[in-house]
């Protein structure tokens, strides 16, 4: 009966709005047609007509924009895709970028093969390598179709995509490879056409110290600068190539000490930009306007800082630190007033002021082996993710970044070449964090490390006593990462897996997961006993998780 009375409601409002519309407030005559107010019931009439034209239009535009053109988020990069390769080799490179203008980040990969998966016609020898030589490959990251692929060295490069655009966006997007060996190339990210191609000039014994890394402009052609670190008989060499050119600019030169992979940049406080580089145990300090001076001989613009100056030591170029061990890691953390630096050394992890390098704290007995990574345990507030330990004695530990405390510490065994923790931000302001790892329930019998497979754990800080095991993984990982492929999307895990060996070539692939395809059928391990919600509770608000892009 009511079901009828909505009914009859919903299919004569419009009469009865016309009909009110057309009585003039407070005329006690409704049933009548009135004919007396000519001029107003014709303006209200011409009124009605507008209001319904421009709510037909309206909601024509409604129509139009939510089901007729079609929606590019519609080709949601909603389900698992894999590349695969036979008889290859994969390299520890994954990289993410919209390349192909579908608002979907596309995936970019190194693999060894002796011809492009794809395109059989693709020959090494084109580029001047011999068969088996490496490509570099993009992939969509909605299907997995491969956009481009070419060879670009013979074993393996140093790849650096992210960098900042030479001369301010004018050209093209491009990703510097550097051969190991092989030419240093760049090539442009949409189209894999390459943009420059130098011999690189390295002597044979001669290893490249990871990263690539960024400096700003130095030969003042407005453009970005590259500056290459090299190890050779226990010296490091520091080459700088303009970013537009990959010119060499100037003869390169010794640092005059030895050191290791994981140089950065930071600028001080005073805006002077230093390169620093864990070195015999410390950690020694460059300003890129001094190696710039040294290489060419010619006065540069950037600055150099006072105060830095004075810390470092002018023959050693070692930086004035208290002794915590030998330095493992550094990495440039934002701060209040700039960039702070976190510091992981052999006993210790602290955090320094980014100018005068006095430790704001530091967590003694620690033992980490592995790059820390930032994520959001308390909303807006950052915290870091430390590994303290390997294998069975394995902590995973999330401190509060401004004050070191720890928010959450839990045991977790680590697999020998297990993937790094990632993280998410999540819409709550905080992340998710994924770690890599076997959970054996206490008093089990271990299993043996070679034959574990990896597992996949999502942990969210709202949840702090559960872990969802979301997968595991028998093959081999080479490199992983967790992204959002779409702004404000789901999350996706990619995966790259080969030989462990890349002396014996097997199959090589790539693989999308979607992280919320693998809540359902998800592991839900209570890290509290007792805890308040069943397993299929908890499942339900993993699955209602929503990721935000990274600002
Ligand atoms: C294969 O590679 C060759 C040489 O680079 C190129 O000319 C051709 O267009 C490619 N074919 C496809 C299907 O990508
Ligand atoms: C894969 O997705 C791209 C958009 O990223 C689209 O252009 C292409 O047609 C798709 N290919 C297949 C085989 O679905
Ligand atoms: C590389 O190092 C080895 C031993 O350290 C030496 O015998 C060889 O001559 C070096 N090769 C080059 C090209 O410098
Ligand atoms: C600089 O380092 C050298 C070698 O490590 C050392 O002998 C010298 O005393 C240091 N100079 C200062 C001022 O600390
Ligand atoms: C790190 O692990 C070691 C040995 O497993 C332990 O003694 C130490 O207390 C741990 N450090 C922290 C900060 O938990
Ligand atoms: C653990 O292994 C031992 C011998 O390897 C076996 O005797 C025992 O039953 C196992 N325990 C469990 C819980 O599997």
């Amino acid at each position: 009966m009511t079901d009828h009375k909505d009914l009859e409601a919903e299919i004569h409002p419009l009469k009865n709005d016309d009909r009110k519309s057309q009585d003039s407030p407070g005329n006690p005559a409704p049933k009548e047609p009135n004919p007396k107010p000519a001029a107003p019931a014709g303006l209200s009439r011409c009124r009605t007509v507008a209001f319904f034209l421009s709510l037909f239009a309206f909601l024509l535009a409604v129509f139009v924009v939510s089901f007729v053109i079609p929606c590019p988020d519609r080709l949601a990069s909603g389900t698992t895709w894999s590349v695969s390769y036979n008889a290859a080799v994969a390299y520890d490179f994954l990289a993410t970028s919209d390349i192909n203008k579908d608002r979907i980040q596309d995936v970019l990969f190194l693999y060894k093969n002796s011809d492009g998966g794809s395109n059989v016609s693709l020959a090494c020898a084109e580029e001047g390598f011999s068969s088996p030589c490496t490509f570099v490959a993009a992939a969509s990251g909605a299907n997995g179709t491969i956009l481009w692929e070419r060879p670009a060295a013979q074993n393996g490069a140093l790849v650096e995509c992210t960098g900042p655009q030479p001369r301010g966006g004018e050209a093209p997007a491009a990703c510097i490879l550097l051969g190991r060996p092989g030419p240093f190339i760049a090539v442009n990210l949409v189209t894999g056409e390459t943009l420059w191609t130098h011999p690189n000039s390295f002597g044979g014994n001669t290893s490249i110290l990871s990263p690539l890394l960024w400096v700003p402009d130095v030969d003042a052609d407005g453009a970005p600068d590259l500056l290459v670190l090299t190890r050779e008989e226990k010296q490091v060499n520091g080459y700088i190539y303009s970013g537009s050119t990959g010119q060499l600019v100037g003869p390169p030169g010794s640092l005059g000490v030895d050191g290791t992979s994981g140089a950065i940049l930071h600028v001080t406080r005073t805006g002077a930009p230093y390169v620093l580089l864990p070195c015999e145990s410390s950690l020694c300090g460059f300003s890129v306007k001094g190696l710039y001076e040294k290489a060419t001989g010619r006065d540069s613009l950037l600055k150099t800082d006072p105060l830095w100056e004075d810390m470092l030591n002018a023959t050693s170029h070692q930086l004035r630190l208290h002794s915590w061990g030998a330095v493992r890691y550094v990495m440039t953390i934002p701060g209040k007033a700039g960039e702070d630096l976190l510091l992981v050394t052999s006993e210790a992890c602290m955090l320094l002021d980014g100018q005068d390098l006095a430790p704001r704290w530091t967590l003694g007995a620690a033992q980490i082996h592995r790059k820390p990574v930032l994520g959001h345990y308390k909303p807006d507030t950052l915290a870091v993710v430390i590994e303290n330990g390997t294998g069975t004695d394995r902590q995973i530990l999330l401190l509060d970044l401004s004050s070191g405390a720890i928010l959450w510490s839990q045991a977790l065994r680590g697999l020998p070449r297990d993937p790094q923790p990632a993280s998410l931000p999540t819409a709550d302001h905080r992340s998710a964090f994924f770690f890599w790892g076997l959970h054996e329930p206490a008093g089990a019998n271990q299993t043996d490390p070679r034959a574990a497979p990896h597992s996949l754990y999502l942990f969210h800080p709202t949840l702090p006593g559960v872990l969802l095991e979301l997968a595991s993984i028998s093959a081999h990982i080479v490199a992983s990462r967790v992204v959002l492929l779409e702004p404000g999307r789901h999350a996706a895990c990619i995966l790259l897996t080969g030989p462990a060996s890349p002396d014996v070539p097997g199959l090589v692939s790539v693989a999308k997961y979607k992280v919320q395809d693998l809540v359902p059928s998800s592991r839900v391990i209570h890290l509290v006993q007792g805890g308040p919600d069943s397993d299929q509770a908890v499942r339900n608000r993993f699955s209602r998780l929503r990721y935000r892009s990274e600002a």
